[in-house]
Order: structure tokens, then C-alpha cells, then sequence
């Protein structure tokens, strides 16, 4: 190879180094060259959504997606409507935007698109095998059913003194609160980002993850949880199982975790369990799939990582920004204590425990700053499927303000092998949508404002219970369909 090289070099009139380093130079180029004639010079399909221009092959718009999706999405909605596509990585997503376009992927038949498909490559190596994303979507299904009997109000009522109890503790402590009224200054700096993932972790770990979690809460746990989550890296995506100190450092980690997971679940075999438990390996060790087969240890371990991981960052970045939102707005804070003063007050200056019951019903400031802070900071910018067959996209969803225009008849088609992407947090701050649609007020949703409660409407059993069948909403922080 090399002597062919030299033989090229010589009949160009150049010496080696001097061809490499030109190759090194003109191949790029000419890929990007070719790359932007194919886009600019070819026809394309027009069955196809518009494409997204990007000059780098493979790579794509991978740069300006990552740096900032909602200025991306922002940027290709302006020149291409609600329904456009652009190359990710060596891969074609087509991203749906608006409720409609929400609606067509949460609500994507089973035989047209997949969740898992889109990602097991990423979520299977953290979490481990046999469990959400690694299984068929019935499977899930059922796990998500055996889930949801830890998520119960039994259990809920519960949580809600430990949670008091771990918030009150972490506020006394060293690391909490009082350092920031140390020496009576009120003024010193809190990161309140630590802070919130630190109070995520002591209150998830004391209720659903149960209390041996709890007690191991060291720095070794911490360094695990840090490995594993080093794993959700975009290029695993594509990627999963590169030789990189990062992808050894996960499969270590998930590998402990799952142990010390398996080893909880051995020792109550063993000690026959506490009825006190109210967390989700309780509520797991107890359940079978239809077929009458109980879950294994290592389901359980593994779903339980899963949860750990799904609830964690969701949990802690929407907590900081409710904190950071309201020390925007201190009157927000003061109309929250008012609140609380009122449901929980005991007459005598002082207040009763914290419920449940009142949580859920009697506290509308509370609930609605929490709606407004995951308007406006959904903890998940793209939601993503991959489509197993060909889907047929109405026109009014593609056109530029696709919602207010009504016409069914066809005019895209995403192809199989295409990935589908759904991001409500664009239509969450949609200013056709939502007056002073990117001012924090959590009013909107207090009936002074222009949202209405959601109609629950119909509802569909996927397999977990019932939930609302509609996606079409400008507002899906939580997601929808199965
Ligand atoms: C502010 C808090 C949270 C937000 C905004 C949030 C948001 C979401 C969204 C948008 C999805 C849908 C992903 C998709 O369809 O591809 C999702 C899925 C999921 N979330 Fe959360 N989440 C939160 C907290 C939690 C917590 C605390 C847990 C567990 C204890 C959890 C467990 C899950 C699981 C298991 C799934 C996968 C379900 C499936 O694919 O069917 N999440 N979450």
C-alpha cells in the first residue's frame, strides 16, 4: 500500500508526506463538496418532508441540533414548516413539531413506529438487559403495569412525611440551607443545582427505591450513579459499544449497580421482607406477567436503575428550575407561602404535617408553578421513534402554522428505516399559542389566564391503565400515547 502511495506521489511530482497532507485536505473537502451538490443539485423526492441543508456528511446538522435544539427546530420551523428533516449522525429524523405532530408520533401505530428501536442502543447498556427498552413493547407494557402498583396512593401517602423528613434533615445540615444563612448573611451564593440533586436522590432513595438505598448513600453510590449516567452520551446513540474509558466506566458501574440491586432483593427473600416497605422492590417482588411468570431478580434490579435513572435528572433539573424561576418572580413566593399558610396553618401561628390528600387537591399556586416551570423547561427536548413502515403525513400538519390549517389529503411520506421526532417543549412557548408565551407566570394556569384544565376525553388501556388517548396538545411534558 505504502510503495503505491510512493509510486503516486512521484508520477504527481510530490514527495509522500506532501500527498498525504494534500489528501488529508482535498478528501474532506471533496465529501463536503459532493454532500452539498447531491442537496443542492439533485431533485428531491417530493413525497419526502424538506430536508435541513447541512454540509458535513454524515455528521449532519449533529453540531447545531446538539448545541441548541430549541434554536435548531426554531431555525428549520421558520424556512420549512412543522414537519422537515434533517441528517443526524448518519441517520434521517424527521422532526414533527406542533400538537398535531406530537400527536402523529405518541400516537404512532405499533406496526409504524418504535420506541425501542430508537433507544435501546443507548438506554439497554445503562440499565441493563430484559427490561424497557431491551424488550418488545408489550413487555414493557407490563412492566409498566408493575410499576405503577409501587406508584400507588398507599404508597404515596407514605412518601410524603419521608420526603418532609429528608427535606427538613438536608435543609439543617452542612450541605443544605443553613449554609447559606451562615453568619446571618442571607446573601452567600447557593448552587442550586447540587442542592436539588442532592435532595432528588434523598428523597427518591428514602420512598420508592426503599431504605438500603438510602443507607448507602456514600460516595461510592455517588461515583457509580456518575459512571452510569456517563453512558447517556449522544454517540451511544449510534455508537453504543466503542472501546472509550467512559463505556468501560458505565458497563462496570451497571454491572455493581445490578448487583447491589440483586443482593437487596436476595437478603428480604431471605428475611421474608418488611410489610413496612412501601418502595418499588417491594411492590416488584410481588408481581407476575400474564403468562404467571414472576419477575426475575435481575428485571427487578434493572428496572429499578431504570427508574434511578429516568427520575433523577428529570426530577432535579425541574426542581432548580422552579427555584431559580421563582427567585425571578419572589412574588410567586410570597402568594406559594400564603398558600401554605392557609391549607396548612393550625390557627396558632404554626403549621400541621404536610398530606397527600391536600397536595393533590388544595394546593392550586403550588401545582401551577410546577405546570408553568415544565412549560417552560420540559426536561426532555426530543422525544424519538424509529419507523418501521411507511408514514403517511397529513399536509396540514406539514405546512408553516399547520394547526390553524385544515387539509387531509396526503402529501408526505416518512419511509421506513427514517427515525420520528417529537418536541413539545417548542409548542410549549409557541407565542401563537401562549400570550407572553416565554414569561414565567405561573397565573396562566389559575384560571386568570388563557389555558384551560386539559379535557381528560376519551381513554385507552395500553396495558398499564387507562390514560387520555389524545396527544394533541400544545402541552406534553410528560409525553403521551402508550
Ligand atoms: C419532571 C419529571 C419527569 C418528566 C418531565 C418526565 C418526562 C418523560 C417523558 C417526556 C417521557 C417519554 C419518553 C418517550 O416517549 O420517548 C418519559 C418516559 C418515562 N419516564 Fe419520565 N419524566 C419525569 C419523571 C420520571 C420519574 C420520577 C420516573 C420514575 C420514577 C420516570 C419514569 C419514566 C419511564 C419508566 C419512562 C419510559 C416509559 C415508556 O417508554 O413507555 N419519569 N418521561
Amino acid at each position: 500500500m505504502s510503495e503505491r502511495i510512493a509510486a503516486l506521489a512521484a508520477q504527481l511530482g510530490v514527495s509522500t508526506p506532501q500527498l498525504l497532507a494534500i489528501a488529508a485536505v482535498a478528501l474532506p473537502l471533496a465529501a463536503v463538496l459532493l454532500n452539498v451538490a447531491a442537496q443542492v443539485l439533485l431533485p428531491r423526492d417530493p413525497s419526502l418532508p424538506p430536508l435541513v441543508f447541512s454540509y458535513v456528511p454524515v455528521l449532519g446538522s449533529a453540531v447545531t441540533y446538539g448545541m441548541d435544539p430549541y434554536k435548531f427546530f426554531a431555525d428549520c420551523r421558520a424556512q420549512h414548516g412543522d414537519l422537515f428533516t434533517f441528517r443526524l449522525l448518519g441517520r434521517n429524523v424527521t422532526v414533527a413539531l406542533g400538537a398535531k405532530g406530537s400527536n402523529l408520533i405518541f400516537n404512532g401505530r405499533l406496526n409504524e413506529v418504535s420506541a425501542e428501536e430508537a433507544y435501546t442502543s443507548l438506554t439497554t447498556p445503562v440499565f441493563g438487559k430484559d427490561v424497557v427498552y431491551d424488550v418488545p413493547n408489550a413487555v414493557l407494557m407490563e412492566q409498566k403495569k408493575f410499576v405503577k402498583v409501587g406508584l400507588s396512593t398507599e404508597n404515596f401517602r407514605v412518601y410524603v412525611g419521608q420526603i418532609t423528613d429528608e427535606v427538613t434533615g438536608f435543609m439543617k445540615g452542612d450541605e443544605g440551607f443553613s449554609a447559606f444563612w451562615r453568619d446571618g448573611k442571607s446573601e452567600a451564593p447557593v448552587d442550586i443545582f447540587k442542592a436539588m440533586c442532592e435532595i432528588t436522590i434523598l428523597t427518591a432513595s428514602r420512598t420508592l427505591q426503599g431504605r438500603e438505598v438510602r443507607e448507602s448513600l456514600d460516595k461510592s453510590y455517588a461515583d457509580l450513579y456518575h459512571d452510569l449516567d456517563g453512558g447517556f452520551t449522544p454517540i451511544n446513540f449510534v455508537i453504543p459499544n466503542l472501546p472509550l474509558p467512559a463505556n468501560f466506566r458505565r458497563d462496570r458501574a451497571q454491572k455493581l449497580m445490578s448487583d447491589f440491586y440483586r443482593g437487596i432483593i436476595e437478603k428480604r427473600r431471605k428475611e421474608g421482607g418488611d410489610s413496612a416497605d412501601h418502595d418499588m422492590i417491594a411492590a416488584l417482588m410481588d408481581q407476575s406477567y400474564k403468562n404467571g411468570r414472576k419477575l426475575s431478580d435481575i428485571e427487578i434490579a434493572h428496572i429499578m436503575i431504570a427508574l434511578l435513572m429516568a427520575g433523577q435528572h428529570t426530577s432535579s433539573a425541574t426542581g432548580s428550575w422552579a427555584m431559580l424561576r421563582l427567585a425571578s418572580r419572589p412574588e410567586f413566593i410570597e402568594e406559594l407561602y400564603q398558600e401554605q399558610q392557609s391549607v396548612y396553618g393550625d390557627g396558632a401561628g404554626g403549621l400541621r404535617p404536610l398530606d397527600y390528600d391536600t397536595q393533590k387537591s388544595s394546593v392550586p399556586v403550588l401545582d401551577a408553578v410546577v405546570r408553568e416551570t415544565l412549560r417552560l423547561h420540559p426536561p426532555i427536548h426530543s422525544i424519538m421513534r424509529k419507523v418501521k413502515s411507511d408514514i403517511v403525513v397529513p399536509a396540514a400538519l406539514a405546512a408553516p402554522g399547520a394547526d390553524s390549517k385544515k387539509s387531509d389529503s396526503a402529501a408526505y411520506v416518512i419511509p421506513k428505516g427514517h427515525f420520528v421526532m417529537a418536541a413539545p417543549g417548542v409548542s410549549q412557548v409557541d407565542p401563537k399559542i401562549w400570550r407572553d408565551s416565554e414569561t414565567f407566570d405561573p397565573n396562566r394556569w389559575l384560571g386568570k389566564g388563557e389555558i384551560e384544565p386539559e379535557e381528560q376525553g376519551e381513554t385507552v388501556d395500553y396495558g398499564w391503565g387507562a390514560i387520555s388517548s389524545g396527544a394533541n396538545s400544545p402541552y406534553l411534558p410528560f409525553g403521551a400515547g402508550r
